[in-house]
């Protein structure tokens, strides 16, 4: 498990990244940080559309700015959500994790934050068990 105080510099980003989101239509902001094994972090944050099926969760946009930059090598990633004005746990949508099914191990850790000092970590394994992935299909 990732130390106290790695676990609160994620946290802070994600944070950060939440204040990026853009949710005019659900007004539910979601912040996403992603450590990789490397020790460089990625911020994501949700991205609505007025067609509402192109929107994108936080997580992937983290997930998915850092794969198309060439990393794959993923050992956490931090969470934050709510509606505008507030801090709630947002745990990650079934799409989301099947996602890091693709590109995580299952002790791939997810940390469900409302704060710095209030959260939750959680493994991949937890939270998608008997998940289908690659070697289903090997
Ligand atoms: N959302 C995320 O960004 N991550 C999740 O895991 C749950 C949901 C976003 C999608 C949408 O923009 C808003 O939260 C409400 O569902």
């Amino acid at each position: 498990m990732l130390e106290t105080e790695k676990i609160r510099q994620l946290i802070a980003q994600a944070l950060t990244a939440r204040t990026f989101s853009y949710s005019p239509y659900s007004h539910f902001q979601v912040g996403a940080a992603l450590l990789t094994k490397d020790g460089q972090i990625y911020r994501g944050c949700n991205i609505e559309n007025a067609a509402y099926g192109p929107s994108n969760c936080a997580e992937r946009t983290a997930i998915f700015k850092a794969v198309s930059e060439g990393q794959l090598d993923f050992a956490a990633i931090a969470i934050t959500g709510g509606k505008e004005g507030e801090h709630d746990y947002a745990a990650p949508c079934g799409v989301c994790r099947q996602v890091m099914m693709e590109f995580c191990e299952p002790d791939f850790e997810i940390i469900v934050a409302k704060s710095e000092t209030e959260y939750k970590v959680y493994t991949l394994k937890e939270l998608l068990p008997e998940g289908f992935g690659r070697a289903n299909l090997q």
